[in-house]
């Protein structure tokens, strides 16, 4: 061992490379919480990695600190550009991964669920999940199955329907659906700085066969927003801000895992190359036009309409 080693071994001074990555490891080795300690130490081992293989100047450090501060500060209670850059670095459905496994092949069994997707295809197991984004908005209004949440909304007149199951394939009664959605024009309600009240959002509850069912507009693509550094993150990566047109889902039950999803829509130019890297195949489904006539509840359009029909499966909690 030479001198500089034997130095860096007995204290935290004149460190240098592995030494003072060695150093900054050691210094969270006495932390009480071993989570806290395999997380931090992890950090540091990574960024310490990077740094070195990039060899990271000067200005480029001043460079991140000042895209860091610039998130910050565009940061509020309605925007939150911190996760926004974890969904555009791809960590934000790195974590939904992680969290939600999926197991294949279960289907064919006869342990599997018959999932109504509209292609008629049977996807494994409960619904998969996707990003969360930044636009839910707790206590959106209570709506009851078949009613209008679209509070004016414009775009063309969208029924969406579908049933909440279990793994096993029976219906879930009383599950609690959470729906948003952006507008013809890509907005949600909550980027309109003149709209009181919600728009293209609400509760539902599902009925006796597990069935949920609402009118809406049909859902169309839309940028992230694209004003603050993440904007400029991408412009830089000559990256697209849009995402798919999509439909956001969160269904909660009691003994249950909660599920937060989106339906995106078949045939949408973006979903090879979503913003945020949410869309996965058992997710899209055909958002089908039809002539003005009778609607699957019944009611008469005066217009052309669309339906789209998805199903969600929820998984036992704790799995
Ligand atoms: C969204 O789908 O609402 C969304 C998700 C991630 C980033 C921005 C928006
Ligand atoms: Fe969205």
């Amino acid at each position: 061992m030479n001198e500089r080693r034997g130095e860096a071994a007995s204290g935290a001074r004149n460190l240098a490379d592995e030494d003072l990555t060695r150093a900054v490891l050691e210094s969270f080795g006495g932390a009480e919480s071993g989570r806290f300690r395999e997380v931090a130490q992890s950090l540091v081992k990574h960024l310490h990695a990077f740094v070195s293989e990039v060899k990271l100047t000067e200005e480029e450090w001043f460079e991140g600190i000042n895209f860091l501060t610039r998130t910050g500060h565009i940061t509020d209670d309605k925007r939150q550009e911190f996760i926004l850059l974890s969904d555009v670095l791809g960590v934000s459905m790195l974590v939904v991964g992680l969290n939600h496994r999926h197991v294949e092949g279960a289907t064919d069994s006869g342990e599997g669920v018959e999932v109504v997707r509209g292609d008629g295809s049977l996807p494994t197991g409960s619904t998969e999940a996707t990003v969360f984004g930044p636009f839910f908005v707790e206590g959106a209004p209570a709506f009851e199955n078949g009613d209008d949440i679209s509070g004016g909304a414009p775009g063309e007149p969208c029924f969406v329907s579908g049933r909440v199951l279990n793994a096993g394939g029976e219906p879930i009664p009383g599950a609690r659906v959470d729906v948003w959605q952006a507008d013809e024009e890509g907005f949600y309600d909550v980027q309109y700085d003149d709209l009181e009240g919600a728009r293209g959002r609400g509760r539902l509850r599902t009925d006796e066969e597990g069935r949920y069912s609402f009118w809406s507009v049909k859902p169309e693509p839309y940028p992230i927003p694209y004003d603050g550094p993440v904007g400029d993150l991408l412009r830089a990566a000559g990256r697209s801000p849009m995402r798919p047109a999509h439909v956001h889902f969160m269904v909660q039950a009691p003994g249950y895992a909660t599920l937060i999803t989106h339906v995106f829509a078949e045939g949408d130019e973006h979903l090879d190359t979503d913003a945020v890297f949410g869309v996965k195949e058992t997710l899209i489904a055909p958002f089908v036009r039809h002539d003005a006539g009778a609607a699957p509840d019944g009611r008469e359009t005066k217009g052309p309409f669309y339906t789209m029909e998805y199903d969600l499966v929820l998984a036992p909690a704790g799995e």
